[in-house]
């Protein structure tokens, strides 16, 4: 994919601009250097290939060229949407996994920014956001996805098991209409953010729904319950052994019998 083509490619929707780089360091980096700058809403960065690409938790995320997309979104919290700040990386998720559905997939979202097809992680999620004084002046919203397979990193270097598209399809994958119905989707529910609506399709597509999950690297060391849904603030609803709803707000999970 080149500049051109992805242009013309999204000629049709409402960006605020675009950067294209056949290989960079992170499209978030730059992402964040062009808010800094005053970036307008919707404007994209996209890299072939990243050569310093950020998951969560200080993890990497790789990129080789040609095999999945790595783009960043950078995006204007409003007053009210400030406290809802979670929702923009499931905005994110949101938008991949209709996406994805529209290809007869059916992706699960793992709390609170990867996506799953049939367990196994295919698009990862790092939304970042820059303060002045207590007003959000930006969320860079970074989608990683794996399309082909030599997007997926060798099992050493995972945390989690990964795919990628074409391994569930069972055949090619445009990258360039991908990129463009991801777009597109982030765009119908970029104005719906603070809705229950928003909220509901979040709920619907979260992976392990009454299943018994373990959290880790949450405020409280270790942690085991049953999924029961999202609160409004975007934190996981569990319930305990003993049916007691408790919500945390961070952290990873994983389904206990995977341990
Ligand atoms: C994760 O799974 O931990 C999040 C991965 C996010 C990767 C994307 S790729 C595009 C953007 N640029 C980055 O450096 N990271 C995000």
């Amino acid at each position: 994919m080149n500049e051109i083509d992805i242009q013309e490619a999204l000629s049709d929707l409402s960006l605020g601009g675009l950067l294209f780089f056949p290989q960079t360091t992170s499209t978030n980096d730059i992402a964040i250097e062009w808010a800094l700058k005053g970036a307008p809403e919707f404007s994209l960065v996209y890299a072939e290939e990243q050569t310093r690409g950020k998951g969560r938790r200080s993890r990497s995320w790789v990129t080789n060229p040609g095999t999945g997309l790595a783009f960043s979104v950078n995006l204007h919290p409003t007053v009210g949407e400030e406290k809802h700040l979670q929702r923009f990386t499931a905005l994110g998720a949101l938008a991949v996994s209709e996406a994805v559905e529209a290809l007869g997939l059916l992706p699960k979202i793992k709390w609170p920014n990867d996506i799953l097809l049939n367990g196994r992680k295919f698009c990862g999620i790092l939304a970042e956001s820059g303060w002045q004084d207590d007003h959000a002046l930006y969320v860079v919203l970074g989608i990683g996805v794996n399309v082909s397979p030599g997007s997926v990193p060798v099992d050493e270097a995972l945390n989690y098991p990964a795919t990628c598209l074409e391994a569930e399809i069972h055949t090619s994958c445009s990258r360039l209409s991908l990129l463009h119905e991801i777009l597109k989707y982030l765009i119908k529910w970029r104005p719906l953010i603070s809705e229950d609506v928003f909220l509901g399709a979040w709920e619907k597509r979260l992976a392990f729904l009454g299943e018994k999950v373990s959290l880790r690297g949450g405020t409280e060391g270790e942690t085991i319950g049953w999924v029961q849904g999202l609160d409004p603030d975007g934190s996981l609803r569990l319930s305990s052994l003993d049916g007691k709803l408790f919500s945390v707000q961070a952290g990873e999970i994983e389904l206990h019998q995977h341990i």
